[in-house]
C-alpha cells in the first residue's frame, strides 16, 4: 500500500482525510506529544489487529485507548475511584495512562483478554483534532516496528512503516520524546509500571502513596509481570548498547580501555562531546546534562541515528539520576542497553 504523507500545516483537509481513514477501518500514524502513535479506531477489531501486524507486536501486549474528551472515560471504564478521577483530572490532557476496569465495549483484541485497559488524553492538539474528528477513541501504541527506539517525528514513522500503513499525520517533532506515564489506577495504591513525563514526584502530590513498580530489569522467563510491556526488548538500535555512569573523564578513559575504537559509537550530553571526541567519529548528543526534557525529547533519534551509520558497540553517557523526568530516562536507556551497566 502507499503511505500517505498528510501535514495539517500545509493542508487545511489533513486531519479530516485522516479521519476518514481511521473511520474507514484504516492505520493512521499520529504525533502525540510523547511519541508517535499508529492509531485506528478502537472499537473495530480488524483495524487493531492491523496495528499488531504492521509493527510485528506481540499478541500479547495490550494497546492505549487515546481520547480527547475526559467524559469519555466513563464510557470506557468502570470502577473509578475518586481518586483515579483526581489524578485524571490533574494531568490530562498529558503525557499519562491510567490502566483501569474496561467496560465491555473494548474489544479484547485491545487489551489482549486483559480486564483492564490504558487510557490516555493526549496533549498534542494534532492528536486531539484527529480523534474529536472521527468521533472515536483511537486505539494506539508507539509507530515504530516493534523492539524499535519509538518514533518522535513522521520520517521515523516512515523508516519502519512506509508501505505497511495507511498516512502519517505529520505533526513535526513530539516535544517529550519518552511515551506517556503508564499509571496502574485498578489497586488500592497507583502504581507507576512505566515511567514517563508525569513524574512519581508530580503524582504524589495528588496521591502520596504512590509508588513505582520494579521496572528497571529484565524479568525472568514465565514470570507473571504486571505490564506486558516490560517483558519484551525495548529501544534498541542495531549495536548493542552500554549504558555508563560517572564522570565524563572517567567514562572516556573506560571505553578506551575496554572497547574497539573501531566502530565505536557514543551517545553523550552537549557539553561532554569534547571529551569523547577523540575516541570515534560517531557522537550524537542528546541535550545537556541539567536539561532533561532536552535529553528525554533527543534520546530516541539520536539512539536511531546510529543505525545508519557504521557502529558496531554503542556507548550510552548518562547520570543515572531517577529524580524526576529522570527516573523515564534512566528507564529507556538501560532498556536500550538491555540492563547491561557500567556505573563508575
Ligand atoms: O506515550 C504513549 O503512551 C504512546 C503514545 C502513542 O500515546 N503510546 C505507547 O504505546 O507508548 P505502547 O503500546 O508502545 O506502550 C503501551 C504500554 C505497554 O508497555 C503495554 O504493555 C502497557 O502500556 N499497557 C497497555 N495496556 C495495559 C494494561 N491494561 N495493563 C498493563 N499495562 C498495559
Ligand atoms: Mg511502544
Amino acid at each position: 500500500m502507499e503511505t500517505l504523507r498528510l501535514d495539517p500545516k500545509k493542508d487545511a483537509a489533513a486531519v479530516r482525510t485522516a479521519a476518514g481513514i481511521i473511520k474507514r477501518g484504516g492505520l493512521v500514524a499520529m504525533p502525540t506529544e510523547t511519541v508517535y502513535g499508529l492509531a485506528a479506531n478502537a472499537f473495530d477489531e480488524a483495524a487493531v489487529e492491523n496495528i499488531f501486524r504492521a509493527k510485528g507486536r506481540p499478541q500479547d501486549n495490550p494497546l492505549i485507548v487515546h481520547i480527547a474528551d475526559i467524559a469519555m472515560l466513563d464510557e470506557l471504564c468502570t470502577d473509578i475511584s475518586d481518586m483515579a478521577r483526581n489524578i485524571a483530572r490533574a494531568f490530562w490532557p498529558g503525557p499519562l495512562t491510567v490502566i483501569l476496569k474496561k467496560r465491555p465495549v473494548i474489544p479484547d483484541v485491545v487489551t489482549c483478554g486483559l480486564d483492564s485497559v490504558g487510557i490516555r488524553f493526549p496533549s498534542n492538539k494534532t492528536a486531539q483534532a484527529l480523534i474529536l474528528e472521527a468521533g472515536l477513541p483511537l486505539a494506539a501504541p508507539s509507530a515504530n516496528t516493534s523492539g524499535k527506539p519509538s518514533p518522535t517525528c513522521a520520517a521515523h514513522v516512515l523508516l519502519d512503516m512506509d508501505g505497511r500503513i495507511d498516512a502519517v499525520l505529520d505533526g513535526g517533532e513530539c516535544e517529550i520524546g519518552v511515551e506517556s506515564t503508564v499509571l496502574n489506577l485498578t489497586g488500592d495504591v497507583p502504581v507507576i509500571l512505566r515511567p514517563g513525563g508525569v513524574t512519581l514526584e508530580m503524582i504524589k502530590k495528588i496521591a502520596p502513596e504512590a509508588r513505582a513498580a520494579d521496572f528497571n530489569r529484565t524479568p525472568d522467563a514465565g514470570e507473571r509481570v504486571l505490564s506486558p510491556g516490560m517483558k519484551y526488548r525495548h529501544y534498541a538500535p542495531k549495536a548493542p548498547v552500554t549504558l555508563i555512569t560517572g564522570g565524563a573523564a572517567d567514562a572516556a578513559r573506560y571505553i578506551e580501555a575496554h572497547a574497539d575504537k573501531a566502530g565505536l559509537g557514543i551517545m553523550c550530553f552537549d557539553e561532554c562531546e569534547a571529551v569523547f571526541r577523540p575516541l570515534t567519529p560517531y557522537i550524537h548528543t542528546y541535550g545537556r546534562r541539567d536539561d532533561l526534557l532536552s535529553q528525554s525529547s533527543h534520546i530516541f533519534s539520536a539512539l536511531r541515528a546510529f543505525d545508519s551509520e557504521p557502529v558496531k558497540r554503542i556507548f550510552v553517557y548518562a547520570t543515572g539520576d531517577t529524580r524526576g523526568l529522570g527516573m523515564a530516562i534512566n528507564n529507556r536507556l538501560s532498556k536500550a542497553a538491555g540492563f547491561d551497566i557500567v556505573n563508575l
